[in-house]
C-alpha cells in the first residue's frame, strides 16, 4: 500500500504509476532528502516532539540507507513514487516503527523544496568551481600573448589591431560576471523552507533555525506559502546557466571561424577535432560546435521551466514536479560544456603570424592614421575625411596605408611628415591605447592580474 493508501480503496493503474512517479530522476537527490531527514529527526528529538530513542534509531536508518545509496546497493520503487517516499518505506521497513514517526511535521512540500534548494546551492558552488578554472586558464594564455597583434573586429570586418590577450580577456571578463550570476543563485537558494508544511506551516513547535543550522542555511522562509511554491531560484540558476552558454557558444564560434581555412588564425589540437567518414581531408571542430548547439537546450530549459510556473496558483502544484529534468539537464549539460571547453581552450595553437599579417591587412591603422593627422591640430572630421581619400587610393592600387609615399600622402593633406610611418605601425597602433581597459600590453596585464585579484578575494 501506498505511504497516503489510508483513503484509498483502489489501488494505482499501473499507467498513473509510471506517469506520475518521479523516482527514474529525484533520485539524484538522495543525499540531500536523506542529509535534510536526518536534520529534521535531529530537530524533532531534541524538540521532544518524537522520543529521543525514535530520532536516535531513525537518524542511524538514516546513514545506512546513505552509505548504502553511495554504494549503489539500493533499488529504488517506482510504486513508492520518488525519492522522499523510497527512502521514507526503506527506513520504516529497516528500523520498524520509529520510521513512522520521521514525517511528523513535514510535508513533501516542504521536502522538495528543501531538497532542491540544496541541490541547487551545492551545484551553483560546482559552476563557480569551473568557471574559476575557464577563467584562470584564460589569464594564463592572455600572459602569453600581450604582445601578439590580431585584427579586432566589427560587423566581422577589420576594425584596429588589437592583442589576443585582449581579446581573450574580453572572454575572461563575461566568464567572471557569470560566476557571480552563480554566486547569487547560491543565495537565492539559501533560504530554508521545512516548517513550512504542505502548504500553512505546522501545528509542531518545530525549532527552524536549528534544522536550517544543521544543513548549512543562512536564514529561513518567512512564509509558507512561497516557500512550497516558490522556483525562483532555480530560474536563477537556470539564467545564470544560459548566460554563461551565451558566452560559451559566442567564443566557440570564434574557434569555428578561427580554425577555418579562411582564417588559420588557430589549430585545433587532434584529440579534441572530429574527422570526415568520406572526406579524407577534414578536420572538425566538433566541440566548440556541440557546446554552441547545446546552448540552445539550456535556454529550452530556462524557457521550460518558466513556462510551467508561469499559471500556478499557490501553492504546491504538481506541475511544479516538472522543474527537476529541465533543472538537471541544464546542471549535466553546463558541467560537460564547460570542463570539456577549458581542456580544449588549453590545447589551442594559435597561428600568430597569421594573426599579425590579418592585422595589417584591412586598413586597420586607418583611425590611428586620422588621429595623427588630429595631434598636428586637424580637425577630426577633416582628418576623417583625408583619410577615407588615401583608403580609396589605396584599396584602388592594392597597397596598404603605410605603403604609401610621402608625397602621395602630401598630396591630399600637406600636413603629413616623415614620423608618420611610425605613428601607424601595428605596435604604435596597439600601444598607444594606453587607457584603462584598453589593449597596450601593460593595460591588459593590469587587467590579467585584476582578475587574478577578484579569484583570489572572492573564492
Ligand atoms: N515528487 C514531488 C515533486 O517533485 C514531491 C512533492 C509531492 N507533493 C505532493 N503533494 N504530491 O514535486
Amino acid at each position: 500500500m501506498k505511504l497516503w493508501g489510508g483513503r484509498f480503496s483502489k489501488a494505482t493503474d499501473g499507467l498513473v504509476d509510471d506517469f506520475n512517479s518521479s523516482i527514474s530522476f529525484d533520485k539524484r537527490l538522495y543525499r540531500q532528502d536523506i542529509r535534510g531527514s536526518i536534520a529534521h529527526a535531529t530537530m524533532l528529538g531534541e524538540q521532544g516532539i518524537i522520543p529521543q530513542a525514535d530520532a536516535d534509531a531513525i537518524v542511524e536508518g538514516l546513514k545506512g540507507i546513505l552509505s548504502d545509496a553511495e554504494a549503489g546497493k539500493i533499488e529504488w520503487m517506482v510504486d513508492a513514487e520518488d525519492i522522499h517516499m523510497n527512502v521514507e518505506t526503506i527506513l520504516t521497513e529497516r528500523i520498524g516503527e520509529a520510521g513512522k514517526r520521521l514525517h511528523t511535521g513535514r510535508s513533501r512540500n516542504d521536502q522538495v523544496a528543501l531538497d532542491t534548494r540544496m541541490y541547487a546551492r551545492d551545484t551553483a558552488a560546482e559552476a563557480q568551481g569551473l568557471l574559476t578554472e575557464l577563467i584562470s586558464a584564460l589569464c594564463d594564455l592572455a600572459e602569453k600573448h600581450t604582445g601578439t597583434v590580431m585584427p579586432g573586429y566589427t560587423h566581422l570586418q577589420k576594425a584596429q589591431p588589437i592583442t589576443l590577450a585582449h581579446h581573450l580577456m574580453a572572454y575572461a571578463e563575461m566568464f567572471l560576471r557569470d560566476r557571480t550570476r552563480f554566486r547569487a543563485a547560491e543565495s537565492s537558494a539559501d533560504v530554508m523552507p521545512l516548517g513550512s508544511g504542505a502548504l500553512a506551516g505546522t501545528t509542531y513547535p518545530l525549532n527552524r533555525e536549528r534544522v536550517a543550522e544543521l544543513l548549512g542555511f543562512s536564514r529561513i522562509s518567512r512564509n509558507s506559502l512561497d516557500a512550497v511554491s516558490d522556483r525562483d531560484f532555480l530560474l536563477d540558476w537556470l539564467q545564470a546557466a544560459s548566460v554563461t552558454m551565451t558566452h560559451l557558444s559566442r567564443f566557440s564560434e570564434e574557434l569555428i571561424l578561427w580554425s577555418s581555412h579562411e582564417f588559420r588564425f588557430v589549430e585545433m589540437d587532434d584529440a579534441f577535432s572530429t574527422g570526415s567518414s568520406i572526406m579524407p581531408q577534414k578536420k572538425n571542430p566538433d566541440v566548440a560546435e556541440l557546446i554552441r548547439g547545446k546552448t540552445g537546450r539550456v535556454y529550452g530549459d530556462l524557457m521550460g521551466l518558466l513556462t510551467v510556473m508561469k499559471g500556478l496558483p499557490l501553492a504546491y502544484d504538481k506541475d511544479m514536479q516538472e522543474d527537476k529534468e529541465a533543472f538537471f539537464d541544464a546542471r549535466d549539460t553546463l558541467v560537460k560544456c564547460l570542463t570539456v571547453f577549458t581542456a580544449m581552450l588549453q590545447t589551442l595553437v594559435f597561428n600568430t603570424e597569421t594573426m599579425r599579417r590579418g592585422a595589417a591587412g584591412g586598413f586597420t591603422n586607418a583611425t590611428d592614421l586620422a588621429d595623427y593627422l588630429v595631434k598636428k591640430g586637424l580637425p577630426f572630421r577633416d582628418a576623417h575625411r583625408v583619410v577615407g581619400e588615401l583608403v580609396a587610393q589605396c584599396a584602388a592600387e592594392d597597397k596598404a596605408l603605410d605603403e604609401l609615399t610621402l608625397p602621395e600622402m602630401q598630396a591630399v593633406c600637406p600636413i603629413f611628415a616623415s614620423d608618420v610611418y611610425e605613428a601607424i605601425s601595428l605596435e604604435t597602433c596597439v600601444s598607444a591605447r594606453d587607457i584603462p581597459g584598453g589593449p597596450a600590453p601593460q593595460r591588459v596585464l593590469d587587467a590579467i592580474g585584476a582578475v587574478r585579484n577578484v579569484l583570489q578575494e572572492e573564492k
